[in-house]
């Protein structure tokens, strides 16, 4: 069965086809990120505009690509939610009308559920993929960490899962990137802070970690302030200053102390929480996914200590992608109905 994926829900406008849920076809991403770079994060109304631009274009290459055209396509898959509003309602729009005007079954998605089935893809003719081998054993646990979510989620059979971990406040994606900007590093923060990170030490400055009530829940709103004063202090500054200013008073070496010490911190958290989570129920599998998931240190970290097997999907899967949509409706369209395309709308504050 190929599906074809469209994914709009932040910053990437993507397309792909996937068939029977891992053998990925295709996978067109354009990315509107340059444009938000000016920023210092992602503007709803450029992103939006961005979509509507490129969407098409981005359909048409994904089925160019995978050698199907419309009659071999069974079914479409597009994000709902959660997400951007104005992002969500292009993706959505255009996967209505396909369905209707194509007569093909419509699956509306969760974005933050779907981060999970990009592990379940493991065999493409595309170049440049490093996939998996195998599909992950179920029950599984998966650490789904992004620009939006941080979330632990137990998993026992297709659509049978628990979120047993979130965070409170902000995502640890979120952290990453206004740490980033508060050392005067590049949009978007997680890859500079990676960077940075690896002239730094990591061990250079003590930052807290959060204690929660919650066994498996985070919290990095605390860290983030805690690099704050910590960015001041090496100032010589307190917090009555400008904090977009801090960065022109700081060193390229305290740059590079203060994000190893917070990828570190933030990295042993989901760690901690995620050995845990291992410890109390037994699964046969581990994967990670979203953004964060693309953190080298971070896979470093996972490989020297979890036991159980882990998955690791291509960088390129771990950021939004429609891949991972497309993969996600092959195992819903198994044990649940097609959406009415008439009635389906976005719901930017889905929750798992
Ligand atoms: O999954 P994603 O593409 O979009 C969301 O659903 O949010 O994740 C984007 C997030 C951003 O916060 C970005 O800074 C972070 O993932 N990210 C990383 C890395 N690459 C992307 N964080 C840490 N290390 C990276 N290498
Ligand atoms: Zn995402």
């Amino acid at each position: 069965m190929k599906i074809l994926g469209i994914e709009t829900s932040c910053d990437e406008t993507a397309a792909a086809v996937v068939e029977d849920g891992h053998r990925m076809l295709s996978n067109v991403v354009a990315t509107s990120m340059d444009l938000h770079k000016a920023y210092g994060g992602v503007v709803p109304e450029i992103a939006a505009r961005s979509h509507l631009e490129v969407i098409t274009p981005v359909i048409e290459e994904a089925l160019k690509v995978s050698g199907c055209g419309w009659g071999d396509i069974d079914a479409i898959a597009v994000t709902y939610g959660p997400g951007l509003g104005g992002s969500l309602l292009i993706g959505t729009m255009t996967a209505k009308t396909l369905a209707i005007a194509k007569k093909k079954p419509l699956y509306a998605i969760n974005h933050v559920e779907a981060h999970i089935y990009a592990n379940f893809i493991n065999e493409t003719k595309l170049h440049n993929y490093k996939l998996p081998q195998t599909s992950p054993a179920l029950p599984l646990l998966a650490l789904i960490v992004s620009g939006g979510h941080s979330h632990l989620i137990y998993l026992k059979n297709h659509s049978d899962y628990e979120v047993i971990g979130r965070t409170y406040d902000d995502a640890v994606g979120e952290a990453f990137d206004k740490v980033a900007k508060i050392l005067g590093l590049p949009y978007p923060g997680g890859p500079s802070i990676q960077e940075a990170a690896k002239d730094g030490n990591s061990r250079a400055i003590k930052l807290p970690k959060a204690k929660m009530a919650g066994k498996y829940d985070f919290s990095f709103s605390g860290l983030k302030t805690a690099v704050l004063r910590a960015a001041q202090d090496q100032a010589g500054k307190d917090f009555t200053f400008p904090s977009y200013e801090l960065a022109e008073l700081l060193t390229n070496a305290q740059k590079a102390n203060l994000a190893a010490s917070f990828q570190a911190t933030a990295l042993e958290s989901l760690i901690d929480k995620l050995k845990t989570a291992i410890d109390d129920y037994s699964p046969l599998s581990v994967v990670i996914g979203g953004g964060v998931a693309a953190n080298s240190a971070l896979r470093q970290m996972v490989e020297e200590q979890i036991p159980t097997e882990v998955n690791y999907t291509d960088i390129k899967l771990c950021t939004d992608n429609a891949a991972m949509i497309a993969a996600l409706a092959y195992f819903k369209q198994q044990n649940s109905e097609p959406t009415d395309p008439y009635t389906l709308e976005i719901d930017p504050n889905l929750s798992m």
